[in-house]
């Protein structure tokens, strides 16, 4: 396959998730509360919807890019045959929003080439909007018909900062992230946990909160949130085990080092 142009990728996964949010929040009003399944343990749920709009985003993307490969969290990973460019997806991000009637679930979609993230999309349909970036052309929302070029805040002083974060499904890992954001608030303005971690991580590029941070999470929730933060200009390190804290570019060093402090980071 010869190297696709990002924001052709961009325009694909945006209108995918447009799409499909829309069928979400229409399955959502149509059928009020939702059958729910667990997966790694009893606050891990998954829907049927979960898994419709999975196929949804599936049957469109791999439409247009057959040799796509393609890492779902419902369906797995498979290797496409000129798997160049992957699909990465979460098809609801912020799955006990959505479950409990709660704004704020996402669809997210990231094309990756070669390893790297170079479009994606976030859309929230509770609050109709869409946050898409394409690598090296900035991070963008649209909402009420309005286009605005994303940026983090400029926050400087800790003790001024709204903090996001979210807590992993095991319990005994939710417990130790616990006591950690509990010696954080002290620390900071305030803590949010919003209940999606693609939706924290375009609220960082939006700079509706001043920084992120998150262990444990996996690469369908990252992938897209990722790009699009990076790319309004935050500061997004990543481990390998899932740890992620993002901020704009002058809170990031002494944000590591409260978070490294506080236990927060393992
Ligand atoms: C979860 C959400 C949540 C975060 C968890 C994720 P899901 O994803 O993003 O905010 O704290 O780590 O697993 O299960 O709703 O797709
Ligand atoms: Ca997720
Ligand atoms: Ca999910």
């Amino acid at each position: 396959m010869t190297t696709p142009d990002a924001q052709a990728l961009t325009a694909i996964c945006s209108a995918t998730a447009r799409e499909v949010g829309s069928h979400l929040l229409r399955w959502r009003r149509e059928r009020g509360s939702v059958a729910s399944d667990t997966k790694s343990g009893p606050t891990d749920v998954v829907t049927a919807a979960d898994r419709e709009a999975e196929e949804m985003v599936r049957d469109r993307l791999l439409s247009a890019y057959p040799d796509a490969g393609w890492w779902g969290e419902e369906s797995g990973r498979a290797v496409g045959t000129g798997a160049d460019l992957e699909w990465v997806v979460d098809p609801i991000d912020g799955t006990v929003n959505f479950l409990y009637g709660l704004p704020g679930w996402a669809v997210s979609i990231a094309a990756v080439w070669r390893g790297d993230v170079v479009g994606a999309a976030v859309m929230v349909p509770s609050v109709a909007t869409l946050f898409s970036a394409s690598q090296g052309m900035g991070a963008w929302s649209d909402e009420d018909g309005a286009r605005r070029r994303l940026r983090p805040t400029e926050c400087t002083d800790l003790t001024q900062a709204l903090i996001a974060t979210g807590f992993a499904y095991d319990a005994s890992v939710r417990t130790r992230q616990g006591v950690a954001a509990g010696q954080l608030v002290g620390r900071v303005r305030d803590i949010r946990r919003a209940g999606a971690a693609a939706v924290d991580l375009c609220s960082v590029a939006a700079g509706r909160v001043d920084a992120y941070f998150e262990t444990g999470l996996q690469p369908w929730d990252l992938a897209a949130g990722g790009l699009i933060a990076r790319e309004a200009g935050a500061v997004v390190s990543e481990r390998s085990d899932g740890t992620v804290v993002a901020s704009g570019p002058a809170l990031a060093p002494q944000l590591e080092a409260l978070l490294t402090e506080v236990g927060a980071l393992p």
